[in-house]
């Protein structure tokens, strides 16, 4: 019998709300229906403040959290329709990320109590926080899910995630290894709304007219993370307008800025792959940002011979991987297998992720 799941998130974009439904049987997750609701711009631009480490307004995130929890109700109720969903996988939105600070934190809002009263499907939630519990870095947590949609069968591939953070995971026989490798469309996002009052730079047009300033890009890979060993992830609590403020000079033009930008998120990842996947000849790119043009570009002239496609090419949506991978998490959930993977996180030991939202079973 068919075993459907929906996930969701609210990536660190805050471009929308991703819900994808996914089939778990018999045994490779096949998604089976995505959609994208948009995010009424008050709440996004809440999700926006609260992600930032100035933000300490605790009306503001409790507002936030039931705001966000109702939009997912409603969006999962209206996604499922008539089909049977078993659970809902979901992740939230990322206010604060910082598993390197004493105590280790990562806090994720949008009330699952709310979700499972509203669609009536039990939820599964708040999947990050007990990773790093247990010592790790509570992210990323999709490459369990990649390896299970992508693994090849023989040899290696490198699977990016280009969202507002980048992340990859480095699918090898016998190893699973992934971390966040700096920014995605993090950075991007944020000068062309600050200089264009746009959410994103469509298909990396404005970029593409820009010229790369090498200080700037020198200036950038320095910033500590970048060249980080493994385990490790980020957020914009680290990748917003301040960090890049605190590296202009003020003279710079704004297209070659925001040329930079993506530059540098292209060699951030090609940095990460050629000193930690050096054999992989296969680069599979899902997320917002791989409908970057320019990005792809910059990405595909660094990774010289190595084959750069999106997960299309294998049959995938990439709008779609993120919120299926929560659904896939919501299932390991309810069979009680571990959603984490020590080798990926550096947690002390596989653990089962989330917390368990039972619907009201009268209203179903
Ligand atoms: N046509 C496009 N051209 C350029 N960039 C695009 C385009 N479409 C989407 N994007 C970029 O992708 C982003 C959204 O990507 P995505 O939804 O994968 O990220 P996210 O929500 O941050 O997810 P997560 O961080 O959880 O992986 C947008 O903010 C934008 O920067
Ligand atoms: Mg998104």
């Amino acid at each position: 019998m068919a075993l459907h799941f929906i996930g969701a998130i609210s990536g660190t974009s805050v471009d929308g709300l991703d819900l994808a439904l996914i089939d778990v049987d018999p045994v490779v997750p096949r998604i089976i229906d995505a959609t994208t609701e948009p995010i009424p711009g008050p709440l996004g631009d809440s999700l926006r403040a609260l992600a930032l480490p100035a933000t300490g307004d605790v009306n503001l995130m409790a507002r936030a959290d039931a705001e966000l929890g109702e939009l997912i109700g409603q969006a999962a109720r209206a996604f499922a329709g008539d089909r049977p969903v078993r659970a809902i996988g979901s992740h939230g939105q990322t206010i604060r990320h910082d598993p390197r600070a004493k105590p280790a934190h990562t806090m994720q809002i949008g009330d699952p109590h709310r979700i499972a009263e509203i669609s009536g499907i039990d939820t599964v939630a708040d999947f990050r926080r007990r990773d790093v519990a247990a010592g790790g870095e509570g992210a990323p947590l999709v490459p369990p899910f990649h390896e299970a949609l992508f693994k090849p069968p023989k040899g290696e591939r490198v699977v990016v995630n280009v969202g507002g953070i980048s992340n990859i995971t480095i699918l090898s026989p016998d190893l699973l290894t992934g971390f966040d490798t700096g920014p995605g469309n993090a950075l991007m996002d944020a000068w062309i709304r600050e200089h264009q009052g746009l959410a994103f730079d469509r298909n990396g047009a404005w970029s593409a007219t820009g010229r790369v300033n090498p200080d700037l890009l020198t200036d950038l890979e320095q910033d500590g993370f970048v060249r980080a060993p493994p385990p490790k992830s980020t957020g914009k609590d680290f990748y917003n307008l301040d960090y890049l403020r605190m590296r202009l000079k003020g003279s710079e033009d704004p297209a070659d800025v925001q040329a930079t930008l993506t530059e540098f998120t292209a060699a951030s990842i090609s940095w990460a792959i050629e000193r930690w996947a050096p054999s992989s000849a296969d680069i599979v790119v899902c997320g917002g940002g791989r409908l970057n043009d320019d990005l792809m570009h910059r990405l595909g002239r660094r990774m010289g011979s190595r084959r750069v496609m999106k997960t299309e090419s294998l049959g995938v949506d990439g709008d779609a991987v993120e919120a299926a991978a929560f659904a896939w998490l919501a299932y390991r959930f309810l069979e009680r297998l571990p959603g984490n993977s020590p080798t990926v996180t550096g947690a002390a030991g596989p653990r089962v992720l989330g917390a368990f939202y039972p619907a009201n079973r009268q209203i179903r």
